[in-house]
């Protein structure tokens, strides 16, 4: 962990003084705050990794292939669709602090790299790529209809928009609604005199159903090839490892607290299964060929 980010964590855990008191997933401005963008890299679980590996798979990337990852944030999904050697990759995205710590990653020479969405893709006047991906974008831009129409306008005939919605209402932890789960382990933590300060992350956030997406395609003039599902699932020890490493990160001088906070989480995790809600994934295409 370099400097910088060994400082980012560390002002995370003393009372987070540059984030929102509450960190709502869905809020398109949060991506641009540095702290925020630096503590949502580090503290993804592996469930994220293998749902963009996934992604990356279902695209079935050829050499051929002009590829652009839309709201690529740090680059998770990127980095697959690097390792497919599309003949072009582009990764587009509004919050420079995101892409700071793309570029900071990831073997950049290969990349096209794009500051903003859609309208900036395009006025940017790169090949058109055929393939288009976003993980995690649609529950997060302002209006997606509008985003999917300038996409299904811009892709080349055949070309294919794929993108994941993410949905947090049923997230739980062995079945307690996590805003609940996290609310008693808050909770402990005052009793220990952590944390106190500390943003709360909305949980068991709304977002759209199977068919709001499908209508919004549609009118957005795309249609639907192929529709899955999945639960985005880890293990509490995976939370605690994750929750670890951040606070050993960012304030090894505060062992002893640290270790109060370590063995709360234990107790609050061990053994248990997390599920995060669930994610949709939709291949589409633009439905009116004609009147391109
Ligand atoms: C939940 S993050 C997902 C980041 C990354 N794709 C991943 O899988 O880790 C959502 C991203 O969407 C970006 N975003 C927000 N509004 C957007 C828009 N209108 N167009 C493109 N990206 C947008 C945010 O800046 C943020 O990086």
């Amino acid at each position: 962990m370099d400097k910088n980010h060994a400082k980012a964590l560390e002002d995370l855990v003393k009372s987070g003084p540059n984030l929102p008191s509450e960190i709502n997933l869905r809020d398109p401005t949060l991506y641009h705050n540095a702290l925020f963008a630096q503590m949502y890299d580090s503290s993804q679980p592996p469930v994220w990794d293998s749902l963009c590996e996934e992604l990356a798979e279902e695209a079935a990337i050829t050499a051929n292939d002009i590829v652009a990852d839309l709201g690529c944030g740090s680059g998770r999904l990127t980095r697959y669709l690097q390792t497919k050697n599309p003949k072009k990759l582009y990764a587009i995205e509004p919050s420079t602090a995101m892409l700071k710590i793309l570029k900071e990653r990831l073997d950049t020479q290969k990349i096209t790299i794009v500051l903003g969405s859609i309208d900036e893709l395009i006025q940017s006047g790169v090949e058109r790529p055929n393939k288009i991906l976003s993980s995690g974008v649609f529950s997060v831009v302002t209006d997606p209809e509008t985003l999917l129409r300038k996409v299904y306008s811009y892709l080349p005939q055949e070309g294919i928009y794929l993108f994941t919605v993410e949905d947090w209402r049923n997230a739980n932890v062995d079945g307690e609604p996590t805003e609940m789960f996290n609310e008693r382990f808050r909770a402990a933590l005052k009793e220990i005199g952590m944390a106190t300060n500390a943003p709360v992350i909305k949980a068991n956030q709304e977002t759209y159903t199977k068919e709001e997406v499908e209508r919004c395609i549609q009118n957005a003039g795309g249609m639907v090839l192929k529709h899955r599902v999945k639960e985005m699932i880890h293990s509490g020890e995976c939370a605690i490892a994750m929750l670890s490493s951040l606070l050993e990160g960012a304030a090894a001088d505060q062992l002893p607290k640290i270790k109060g906070i370590q063995d709360i989480a234990k107790q609050f995790y061990a053994g248990k299964k997390i599920t995060s809600g669930i994610q949709h994934t939709f291949v589409t295409t633009q439905k009116d060929l004609e009147a391109k």
